[in-house]
């Protein structure tokens, strides 16, 4: 399969209104281009704009300037409606805290988007069965979120991100919640994800371990890139661009 441009960033620059006035600029000239098939990190501190950053991605939120491109369409100043719609075609979320509904089933949970689109019942729950079988919890679709542990529900989240046939998936800080097992089997699953079915990947951490399951890392510091390129053999790599910026 040839790889195309799916993600082009230009200059993105993301502001925040304070209370007591005036504004906090969160990102500065964020640019990168993302092609299909790739497993790419956002990687950085505590509060460097990952998250502001992934958001603007996923079409949750709009940039203060700058332009983006998804799939060749420049969505930059898209209406909430319109990114509501772009979200649904295109991408699909997992978070750290698996965002599951407590008082609904695993497969209630994992059917939920495909509710937005239209599909008939029965098509919703062969699909819905189909992609708990893929993570591996076919047996569990009547139990309810707070029967299984953290790596499960992690599971039951990246089935109902898979069960609207996305192409990109954004998972911001997917293992934060889990242990180092958990963690490692849900990051090996991603791997296989991107490499079996071609599913582009964009994953935010601070941990370098975590990062080193991808194939490139976008490293910000303070609301810049200073470093985008291959995973480097050592953290230190990265440590210097943040000294240099
Ligand atoms: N909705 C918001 N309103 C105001 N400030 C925000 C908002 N979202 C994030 N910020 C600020 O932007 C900075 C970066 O936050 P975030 O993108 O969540 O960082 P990270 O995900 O790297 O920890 C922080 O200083 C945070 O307080
Ligand atoms: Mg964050």
């Amino acid at each position: 399969m040839k790889s195309e441009k799916i993600i082009s960033m230009n200059k993105i620059c993301k502001s925040f209104p304070l209370e007591i006035g005036g504004v906090q600029q969160v990102l500065f000239d964020i640019s990168f281009d993302i092609n299909s098939g790739e497993f790419v990190t956002i990687m950085g501190p505590s509060g460097s704009g990952k998250s502001t950053c992934m958001n603007i991605v996923g079409a949750l939120d709009s940039a203060t300037s700058g332009t983006y491109e998804l799939y060749g369409k420049d969505i930059t100043t898209l209406k909430p409606d319109d990114l509501a719609t772009i979200r649904n075609e295109y991408i699909g979320f997992v978070f750290q805290n698996f965002n599951l509904l407590p008082k609904r089933n695993i497969m209630d949970n994992v059917m939920l988007p495909l509710m937005y689109r239209g599909l008939p019942m029965n098509e919703r729950i062969t699909r819905a069965n189909e992609m708990l079988k893929l993570v591996g919890l076919e047996k569990f679709g009547s139990y309810l979120p707070t029967q299984l542990s953290g790596g499960m529900k992690q599971r039951v989240a990246i089935a109902r991100a898979l069960a609207g046939q996305p192409k990109l998936i954004l998972a911001d800080e997917p293992t934060g919640a889990l242990d180092s097992t958990m963690g490692n089997e849900i990051l090996k699953f991603f791997k296989k994800l991107n490499h079996d079915f071609g599913i582009t990947i964009i994953m935010i951490t601070h941990e370098f371990e975590i990062a080193q399951y991808t194939d490139r890392i976008i490293h910000i510091y303070d609301g810049r890139i200073v470093y985008d390129g291959i995973v480097p053999k050592n953290e230190n790599v990265l440590l210097k661009a943040e000294k240099k910026k």
